[in-house]
């Protein structure tokens, strides 16, 4: 019979991170804001990067085939996040809350997601959040590139139809407008393009946990992350 041999935990000489990525409208926000809380772990919305990129860049009249000025721009700004745990920024002092949450935005986001100049620039802005006691890192890439040694990584997906219908409700509670029809459109183009673009495509880490959020509400699919994390780390949460 081999000898039982006891090996003391790990030693982590950074934070640990968990990640969650997946397409919009997955429930991903509502969970790491869920798990960051229950931990009382740091929270990075990496989403938010990018959208503070593309509406800093409309804003500021840069195009978005202008490389080198969204390159500085992307390095140059700054952002507070004011409550972090209601999602609220602002960008080079001007609060931008309401506005980077929109449909516009997101699209934008997309759309300068596929820069690498701006992936790269915003690489290092997201190490940064790497704080003890813990992060939980929310994104597309988060597993993938950006925190590879996460402890535990998530990939969370649901159909198209659910995420829309999701989505459309988000925005509505948020007062703003919003056509279901065009959202479905939206929600399938920036799929699309996050999917398939050259670097940093939305894909599952091959170590991540798929879970697939169609049928589940918010609650069953922190039960399940839970449940996981508790497999994976034993944190006694
Ligand atoms: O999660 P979100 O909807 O706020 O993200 C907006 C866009 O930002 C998304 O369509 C693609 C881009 N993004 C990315 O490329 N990588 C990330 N880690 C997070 C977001």
């Amino acid at each position: 019979m081999a000898d039982l041999i006891e090996m003391d935990a790990p030693v982590l000489t950074e934070a640990p991170v968990i990640t969650i990525d997946g397409p919009s409208g997955t429930g991903k926000g509502a969970i790491s804001h869920l798990l960051a809380e229950s931990l009382h772990w740091h929270i990075l919305d990496s989403g938010a990067l990018y959208r503070l990129v593309g509406v800093g860049a409309h804003k500021n009249g840069i195009l978005l085939n202008d490389i080198n000025a969204l390159k500085k721009f992307t390095i140059e700004m700054e952002v507070y996040f004011s409550r972090l745990y209601e999602g609220s920024l602002e960008l080079n002092g001007e609060d931008i809350s309401t506005q980077i949450r929109q449909e516009s935005s997101g699209d934008l986001a997309s759309q300068v997601a596929v820069i690498p100049e701006v992936r790269e620039a915003l690489y290092e802005r997201q190490l940064a959040f790497r704080q003890m006691p813990g992060l939980v890192a929310d994104g597309r890439d988060m597993g993938t590139v950006v925190f590879p040694d996460a402890v535990q990584k998530f990939f969370l997906t649901a159909s198209l139809e659910v995420r829309a219908q999701r989505r459309y409700k988000q925005l509505i509670n948020k007062g703003l407008s919003v056509n279901l029809r065009d959202l479905l459109q939206d929600i399938e183009t920036r799929d699309e393009r996050d999917s398939l673009r050259a670097i940093s495509p939305l894909v599952p880490a091959n170590d991540a946990l798929v879970i697939d959020t169609t049928d589940l509400d918010i609650n069953q699919v922190f039960k399940k992350v839970l449940i996981a994390i508790q497999q994976a780390l034993n944190l006694g949460i």
